[in-house]
């Protein structure tokens, strides 16, 4: 059986152009979109893999029109509100991360909820990014490691920093999947993807599918992990 990674991470990228291609407005694709991140949940926690996180909304996409921005937030509470029971059914851990405090009231309502009802959970871990950037993440760390006086600033460890950064609680991620063809992290988990593997494929998010997945697992299977260390097998 080929490897399997522990965190698999989504840039789910493509709902606009998907929606243009048929004519459809682009709210459609992200729509659609959201039914995806559902199907492949299933598919994450049926393969073996612990945590899946989705990058939903970057702090840059608040620059899009009003109406988009709306649209998805509207969207967001209402997959949190509906989806919530499947949750906690499933034992699966809710978390967010970003700048969640900038996102609209009702919507932050629905993330405390629901990060609070399947905080006891530990079978499986899903963390939507959520109006989240890299470069915002790393500067409130530090602010907030300045504020502790107990930090011994000279002697700080990756270790001591990382507990500043939202995803204290996550392992890195193994494995980073970008739909739509971009190849670029667009400000997604910086830091924590230092040695992730990347992947990309050309299908809009809206049509990921199993198929596609299951692809992506697999090639994965075939890479050699090295995190700066030479092949043991190597003899000079
Ligand atoms: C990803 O799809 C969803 C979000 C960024 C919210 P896009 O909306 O970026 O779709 P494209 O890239 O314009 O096709
Ligand atoms: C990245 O997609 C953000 C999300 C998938 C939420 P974008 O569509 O915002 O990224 P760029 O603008 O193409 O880099
Ligand atoms: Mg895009």
């Amino acid at each position: 059986m080929s490897r399997i990674p522990v965190h698999v991470a989504f840039i789910m990228d493509g709902n606009g152009r998907w929606a243009q291609a048929r004519g459809l407005p682009r709210h459609e694709g992200h729509r659609r979109g959201a039914t995806v991140v559902k199907k492949i949940l299933r598919i994450a926690e049926k393969k073996g893999i612990k945590y899946a996180t989705f990058f939903a909304f970057s702090s840059e996409n608040f620059s899009r029109p009003e109406s988009e921005v709306n649209f998805l937030m509207n969207l967001f509470e209402k997959f949190l509100k509906k989806y919530g029971k499947t949750l906690c059914e499933k034992e699966i851990r809710f978390r967010a991360i970003g700048n969640l405090w900038q996102l609209p009231f009702n919507l932050q309502f629905a993330i405390e909820n629901l990060t609070q009802n399947t905080a006891r959970f530990d079978r499986f871990h899903l963390t939507m990014a959520l109006n989240y950037g890299a470069r915002s993440e790393v500067i409130q760390a530090i602010g907030n490691l300045l504020k502790n006086k107990d930090v011994d600033v000279g002697n700080l460890t990756w270790e001591d920093f990382e507990q500043y950064l939202y995803t204290k609680d996550l392992p890195d991620p193994d494995l980073i999947i970008r739909t739509s063809g971009e190849q670029r992290l667009s400000n997604f988990l910086l830091l924590q993807s230092a040695y992730a593997e990347l992947y990309f494929t050309k299908t809009h998010w809206p049509d990921f599918n199993e198929e596609e997945f299951l692809l992506a697992i697999e090639d994965y299977g075939t890479r050699e992990r090295r995190m700066g260390k030479i092949n043991d097998k190597t003899n000079d």
